[in-house]
């Protein structure tokens, strides 16, 4: 097991004014944002702000039009495809969708990237899809395929899948959209779980304040390309920003209605 790097207070992951935009539309605009390793960082938004074009970017799947990223100390939005790969190998990702192959079984989807790139032995994957699978509560469902299993259970194997590599980070999204709360919290004590037992560095990206004042050690809202917020939770549950209030509250205001009224 890794040791934690409890004095280490370098940022593992920095975006430096990061900009992105797809044709009009301006998705990053100026994004300065730092993570701290071993803690869990929540990237709030409304839909279609830009929260998953962020991660997109830590990623390497996107490139930013200006600014930089850097991870454990190296600029890596310059980096080609094959240059990212030794730094990709240590993220792991649970994406919006679940998606998990439908003709593998679920201990097959968990060790995927190990069949892929570790050159492990069969027996030795069985092991740590064995020790994966427990983590997150699934012991002995290797052997059902997808379809077998709830879609809470889903979430649990593709989690189990995004840290059979055992990652130093690990990539939240939107992980407890879609269920129902008491799975939700099922997702969000997981969460807790990978921090604590494996010190992992968390991103999650959501719009589930339950779950974003569960999990997160700091909260950052992004809003219109921008961060608006960047805090621990206590400090969402009191700050007077309206633009804050009304997405930690979930209430429309005067314009949210507006825009509903017909004709
Ligand atoms: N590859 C892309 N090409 C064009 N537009 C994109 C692309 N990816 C995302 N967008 C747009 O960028 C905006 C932000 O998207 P996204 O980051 O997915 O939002 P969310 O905050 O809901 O995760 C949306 O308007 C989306 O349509
Ligand atoms: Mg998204």
């Amino acid at each position: 097991m890794r040791v934690a790097k409890k004095t280490d207070n370098r940022p593992l992951i920095e975006l430096r004014n990061v900009s992105k935009r797809f044709g009009a539309l301006q998705v990053l605009d100026g994004v300065d944002l730092s993570l701290r390793r071993g803690e869990t960082t929540v990237v709030i938004g409304e839909s279609g702000t830009g929260k998953s074009v962020l991660l997109k970017h830590i990623i390497g799947l996107l490139r930013p039009d200006s600014g930089e990223i850097w991870f454990d100390g190296q600029r890596i939005d310059t980096l080609n495809e094959q240059s990212l790969v030794p730094i990709r190998r240590r993220m792991g990702f649970l994406f919006q969708m679940a998606a998990l192959f439908d003709s593998m079984t679920v201990g097959e989807n968990v060790g995927f990237p190990l069949t892929e790139h570790s050159g492990l032995k069969p027996a030795q994957i069985d092991e740590i899809v064995a020790e994966k699978m427990k983590m997150v509560g699934l012991t002995g469902l290797q052997d059902r395929t997808p379809g077998q299993i709830s879609g809470g259970q889903k979430k649990r194997v593709a989690l189990a899948r995004a840290i059979a590599l055992d990652p130093e980070v690990v990539f939240y999204d939107e992980p407890t959209t879609g269920l129902d709360p008491v799975r939700a919290d099922v997702i969000n004590e997981m969460i807790l779980k990978l921090k604590r037992e494996l010190q992992v560095t968390g991103i999650v990206v959501t719009h589930d304040m339950v779950s974003a004042f569960k999990v997160g050690d700091r909260i950052v809202m992004l809003n219109k390309g921008r961060i608006i917020a960047d805090a621990v939770p206590d400090w969402f549950r009191t700050c007077d920003d309206p633009r804050v209030r009304r997405f930690v509250d979930g209430r429309a205001d005067k314009e949210d209605l507006r825009a509903l009224e017909v004709g």
